[in-house]
């Protein structure tokens, strides 16, 4: 494990005040865990800002009676089979289908597969998660 280092911090007293609110809030056990999470969540956000290599979930709901979608939906995945890392599909009712993505790859042909698949007649829902691969954290 990586040598823990101490340093401190110091802020405004409402500043603190409100953090240690959310600190409760999210349920963390210190104000530490809590900083540290929010330093990994800035820097997952700068992985995709940078066009580096990231991960995700992309999340799409749709009518699989539309016409010709569901093959659409397949086709697109199947041209970006590089960055699909694995697909879940859940049959919700008669008509309705929430599927789950899981996504690899450079930010610039996540985007371009999530931009596809939006963009489709008949999705009536979708949604990108934004994560890592993890490498750059620890
Ligand atoms: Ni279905």
């Amino acid at each position: 494990m990586e040598k823990i280092v101490r340093f401190g911090v110091s802020m405004e007293k409402g500043l603190l005040k409100s953090f240690d609110t959310y600190i409760k809030r999210e349920k963390y056990k210190n104000r530490s865990e809590a900083i540290r999470d929010l330093i990994r969540k800035e820097l997952v956000s700068e992985e995709w800002e940078e066009g580096k290599e990231v991960a995700g979930c992309i999340v799409l709901v749709y009518n699989h009676h539309k016409r010709e979608l569901v093959e659409k939906i397949m086709d697109i995945q199947h041209n970006f089979h590089r960055f699909v890392i694995s697909t879940q599909h859940v049959h919700m009712d008669k008509e309705n289908c929430l599927e789950i993505i899981a996504v690899k790859g450079s930010v610039e042909k996540i985007k371009s597969l999530y931009n596809s698949l939006k963009s489709l007649k008949g999705v009536k829902y979708s949604s990108i998660s934004k994560a890592t691969t993890g490498k750059k954290l620890r």
